[in-house]
């Protein structure tokens, strides 16, 4: 049934797809990936959580947001998969192999590498554990080493290819420079992918393009990539976190250039988003489906994330 649902769906996609191919989908939505919530902290009304800045990072970007929750069937994450334009992997703190925030990436990355090679393009983008869980579906195992990243703001060092790179290209060039120059990436990791472990494994390094690398002072780490052949974006880095979060700490910048390097990365990805055709089956299952049926709750200046939206 799932075999039969999905094959129908997509030769309609790929007919959709091809007639509007000219144009851009001006009403993009994108998914973004709750996740167990380990804590448990005070505020929780819920098992399962996003991040309220992740919200607003697309919303400020042109785009709105369905929140997909954890703990869902195949056939639910198709049928959204279906519907949504492009999906974000947040940050956060779960397990790689064995989370439902894990085993759900891995159904949309098997379903958007699927759509792609079937010409419906369906960007995704991870951020930081996103990234991680990206890496790791590529590389088909887990290659992330420690690094002294908890909570430091780094300069990207660019690689040449990210001058030609689609991510990049699309920065006005003095923010390019002062993303090279000053140190307004925000880190907040213990694991990385190092240079070294990436280049031993053929499946990431035929797979992703590295844009940009940083160091701990021991190991050099990989902090921005893009796939060569697929419309899937990483960064190991925090853009969403100078407009959007508050807590005072090491690694938090709220200059300008930081603000506007947020916004470039997330007018990016709904750019993206714009190239792809999914819809929900009708306005009232769209309605239905989006964040503004939820409510963030406000868990202080100095929470690690000042609103969350959380779910059952
Ligand atoms: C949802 O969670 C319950 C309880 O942990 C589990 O028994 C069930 O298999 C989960 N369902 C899916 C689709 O993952
Ligand atoms: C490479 O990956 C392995 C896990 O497969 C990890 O134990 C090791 O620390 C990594 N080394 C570096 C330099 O990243
Ligand atoms: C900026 O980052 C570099 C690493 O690229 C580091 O050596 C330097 O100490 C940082 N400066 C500040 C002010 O944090
Ligand atoms: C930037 O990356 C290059 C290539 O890996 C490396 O040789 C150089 O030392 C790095 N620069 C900094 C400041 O980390």
């Amino acid at each position: 049934m799932f075999a039969a649902l999905s094959a129908c769906v997509w030769s309609e996609m790929r007919a959709s797809a091809a007639a509007t191919s000219l144009s851009l989908n001006q009403r993009p939505i994108i998914g973004v990936l709750a996740q167990e919530n380990l804590q448990r902290d005070r505020f929780a009304q819920g098992s399962s959580y996003i991040a309220a800045s992740y919200v607003k990072y697309l919303e400020a970007a042109g785009a709105r947001v369905v929140p997909i929750r954890i703990n869902r069937t195949e056939e639910e994450y198709t049928e959204i998969f279906f519907s949504i334009n492009g999906l974000l992997l947040p940050g956060g703190d779960v397990d790689l192999q064995t989370s439902q925030c894990s085993q759900a990436a891995r159904i949309f990355y098997n379903l958007a590498l699927r759509a792609n090679d079937a010409r419906d393009y369906f960007p995704i983008w991870g951020t930081c554990q996103g990234f991680q869980q990206l890496s790791f579906f590529t590389a088909k195992e887990n290659l992330l080493t420690l690094t002294d990243t908890r909570a430091v703001a780094l300069p990207l060092n660019f690689t040449r290819m990210s001058h030609s790179s689609r991510l990049f290209r699309s920065f006005p060039k003095d923010l390019l420079q002062t993303l090279a120059e000053e140190n307004i990436t925000s880190n907040f990791h213990r694991w990385s992918l190092s240079t070294q472990n990436y280049s031993r494994n053929t499946n990431l390094k035929r797979f992703y393009k590295i844009l940009s690398t940083n160091n701990d002072g021991k190991k050099e780490f990989i902090s921005t990539m893009e796939a060569y052949r697929y419309p899937f974006y990483a960064v190991q880095w925090h853009p969403e976190k100078s407009p959007f979060e508050w807590i005072d700490k090491p690694g938090m910048v709220h200059s300008t250039a930081a603000v506007r390097a947020c916004f470039h990365t997330a007018s990016f990805l709904v750019s993206e988003a714009m190239k792809n055709f999914h819809r929900f089956s009708s306005p009232a299952d769209e309605d239905k489906a989006l964040i503004y049926n939820f409510s963030p709750v406000f868990r202080g200046v100095d929470a690690v994330f000042v609103q969350n939206y959380y779910f059952d």
